[in-house]
């Protein structure tokens, strides 16, 4: 018995086939397997979605801040505007009454193209007092404000000193290096002993 008739007779045995039934039905549920197989994405195909998506440019990721507001010290004016928000890698920072205070957690108002950009890095007492957005209010000087506009700037800070972090304040316009050493070089000079 040669080879095709013993597999036959083993179809026919097994199934009750006769071999082109037999085949017919194999086909068709290789037909099945193949089409309900090709509606699941197989995990190779997922992986290469995943680094086909990873290709693509990332956005910018956010500059990083610190954590907690770190503390600055005595500035100037001068010094305070490198903080207005267009480095984006430094805190934002408002002055008011001379205090300064680490207002980066709202970027969304101080940051740029917020609606209130303009008190960032500035002392913006004046201006709340007056709620005012002129330029020419962004000022501490608070000369001839009037008691009901002393009492809003008086509202705006209590509301900066419980919602942000204090950390700096203005200094008075530092004298230029050169003459502030010959100060101190004076003043040592007039505390020493043999002048005393
Ligand atoms: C039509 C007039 C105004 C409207 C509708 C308005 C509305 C608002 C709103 C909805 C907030 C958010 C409040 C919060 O979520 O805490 C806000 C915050 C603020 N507004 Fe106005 N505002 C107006 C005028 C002004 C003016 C004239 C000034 C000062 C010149 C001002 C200064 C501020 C400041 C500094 C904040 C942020 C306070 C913070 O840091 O939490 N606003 N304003």
């Amino acid at each position: 018995m040669g080879f095709f008739s013993t597999l036959v007779a083993t179809i026919y045995a097994y199934t009750g086939l006769s071999p082109m039934g037999f085949f017919t039905i194999l086909a068709l549920m290789v037909g099945v397997y193949h089409l309900v197989s090709g509606m699941f994405v197989s995990p190779e195909e997922v992986t290469t979605k995943v680094e086909k998506r990873s290709s693509i440019p990332e956005p910018e990721p956010e500059p990083e801040l610190p954590a907690e507001p770190v503390q600055i010290g005595e500035v100037t004016l001068e010094e305070l505007k490198a903080y207005d928000g267009s480095n984006p890698k430094k805190p934002l920072l408002v002055a008011i009454k001379g205090n300064i205070y680490d207002v980066s957690r709202s970027r969304m108002f101080y940051g740029p193209g917020g609606p209130y950009s303009l008190f960032a890095g500035r002392d913006a007492s004046r201006a709340l007092a007056l709620m005012s957005f002129d330029h020419n209010d962004l000022t501490g000087n608070l000369e001839g404000l009037s008691d009901s506009e002393l009492d809003v700037l008086q509202d705006w800070e209590e509301k900066f000193m419980e919602k942000y972090v204090k950390v700096g304040q203005l200094a008075a316009k530092r004298l230029p290096l050169q003459i502030r050493t010959s100060t101190t070089v004076m003043l040592n000079h007039c505390q020493s002993p043999s002048l005393r």
